[in-house]
C-alpha cells in the first residue's frame, strides 16, 4: 500500500503499520527503484514486514504493481527522503535490516556530501536497528563501495562483512544495467554492535491543536505588495513564498516553505476574518502537514508580518 507522509505517526510502530504480522521482522529498502528486489526477495521472506522508501513517484507506481503481482502483503511504499523517514517515522531499535541497492553514486569530486552512505546515515541507521540488525549495501561503483565501507566502519557502530550479495540484488534494474556494461557488484553487510540515541522529529502536540494567533488587522489591509520573506530560527528556515486572496471572501493564505533538520514541508497559513471583527491566523489543514516546531514558526512568521503591517496581536498560540 502507498502511504503518504501524513498517513504515518511520528514515530510509528510495527503493530500499527502491520497489524496482521506485528511480531514479524521489519525490513526497510531505501531507493527501491522499480521494486524488483522485494518483488523477488519478498517471496522467499514472507514473514517479513517490508517498507520501501523512494524519491521518484514514477518508481513508486511501478513498484506497487510489481509487489501486487508477486502477491506480497505486509508491504508498504512511500515517497520521501530516506533520512526523513528513518529519523521521524521509524522508532528506535525496530528494524531488522536496511537494504540499499545501487544507490546514486554521486561520482564527481566534491559531490560526496550528497551520498547516502555517510557517517550521519550510519549513526541514524544504527539507532533505528534492532539488536543484531544489519545494513545491506550493494553497488557497482568501486569508489563509492570503498567510501561506504569506510564511513560505516569509522562510524563506530558496525562490524563490516564483505560478502556475496543475495541473488535478488543482482537482478534489480540497475544491477542488470551495470552488468550489461561489464561492471560487477560489490556487497557489504554492516552488523550493528552498539547504538547511539538519535532523537526523532519533534512533533508538537495533537494535530487538532493547530498553531494559531488572533489579531485585529488595520482597517485598510492588503497583501498585494507581499514580497518573499525568509526567517531563520537556529537550524529551521521559514520562507514565506507568496500570498493568495480567496475569490469570494475577505480571506488570505500565505504559502510557507519550511526546512528543518532533514524534513521539508510546504504549508498554507490562513488569515481568516472572525465574526467578532478580529482575525484568526492559523495553519490550514490542506495537504496533511505535520505540526513541527518549524511549522509553528511559520505561523509565527505570518503573525509577525501582519504585526509589522499594523495588526494588533491578542493571542499567540504557536
Ligand atoms: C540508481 S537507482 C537504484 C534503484 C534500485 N535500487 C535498483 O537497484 O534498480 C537509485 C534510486 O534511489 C532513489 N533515491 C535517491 N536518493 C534517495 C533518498 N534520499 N531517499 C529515497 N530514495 C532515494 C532514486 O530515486 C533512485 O530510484
Amino acid at each position: 500500500m502507498i502511504l503518504r507522509l501524513s498517513d504515518f505517526r511520528f514515530p510509528d510502530s510495527i503493530a500499527r503499520l502491520y497489524p496482521d504480522n506485528p511480531d514479524g521482522p521489519w525490513v526497510l529498502e531505501i531507493g527501491f527503484g522499480d521494486g524488483r528486489f522485494w518483488a523477488e526477495q519478498g517471496t522467499v521472506e514472507r514473514s517479513v514486514n517490508y517498507l520501501g522508501v523512494e524519491l521518484s513517484g514514477v518508481s513508486l507506481l511501478k513498484a506497487q504493481r510489481r509487489l501486487k503481482a508477486s502477491g506480497l502483503s505486509n508491504a508498504h511504499l512511500t515517497k520521501m527522503p530516506a533520512m526523513t523517514l528513518l529519523r521521524s517515522v521509524v522508532p528506535p531499535q525496530s528494524l531488522a535490516r536496511i537494504v540499499v541497492n545501487f544507490p546514486d553514486p554521486w561520482p564527481k569530486a566534491g559531490h560526496e556530501e550528497h551520498r547516502l552512505l555517510r557517517r550521519p546515515f550510519f549513526g541514524l541507521a544504527a539507532s533505528r536497528l534492532a539488536a543484531g540488525g544489519e545494513v545491506w549495501f550493494t553497488t557497482d561503483h568501486e569508489e563509492y563501495f570503498e567510501f561506504g565501507v569506510r564511513e560505516g566502519r569509522e562510524s563506530g557502530w558496525f562490524d563490516v562483512e564483505l560478502t556475496e550479495p543475495p541473488p535478488a540484488t543482482l537482478r534489480t534494474k540497475y544491477a542488470l544495467k551495470w552488468k550489461d556494461l561489464g561492471l560487477g557488484a560489490q556487497h557489504a553487510k554492516f552488523k550493528v554492535h552498539s547504538r547511539p540515541v538519535v532523537p526523532g522529529l519533534a512533533v508538537e502536540g495533537d494535530s487538532n491543536d493547530l498553531p494559531h494567533a488572533i489579531l485585529t488587522l488595520p482597517s485598510t489591509f492588503d497583501l498585494k505588495d507581499f514580497e518573499k520573506t525568509v526567517v531563520r530560527h537556529g537550524s529551521t528556515t521559514v520562507v514565506l513564498l507568496d500570498a493568495y486572496r480567496a475569490a469570494r471572501r475577505d480571506e488570505w493564505a500565505i504559502l510557507a516553505h519550511v526546512e528543518e533538520e532533514d524534513l521539508t514541508q510546504e504549508a498554507l497559513v490562513a488569515i481568516l476574518p472572525k465574526e467578532d471583527g478580529r482575525t484568526l491566523v492559523k495553519l490550514d489543514r490542506f495537504g496533511g502537514v505535520i505540526v513541527t516546531s518549524g511549522i509553528k514558526a511559520a505561523v509565527g512568521a505570518v503573525t509577525n508580518l501582519l504585526e509589522a503591517r499594523g495588526a494588533t496581536v491578542h493571542t499567540r498560540a504557536y
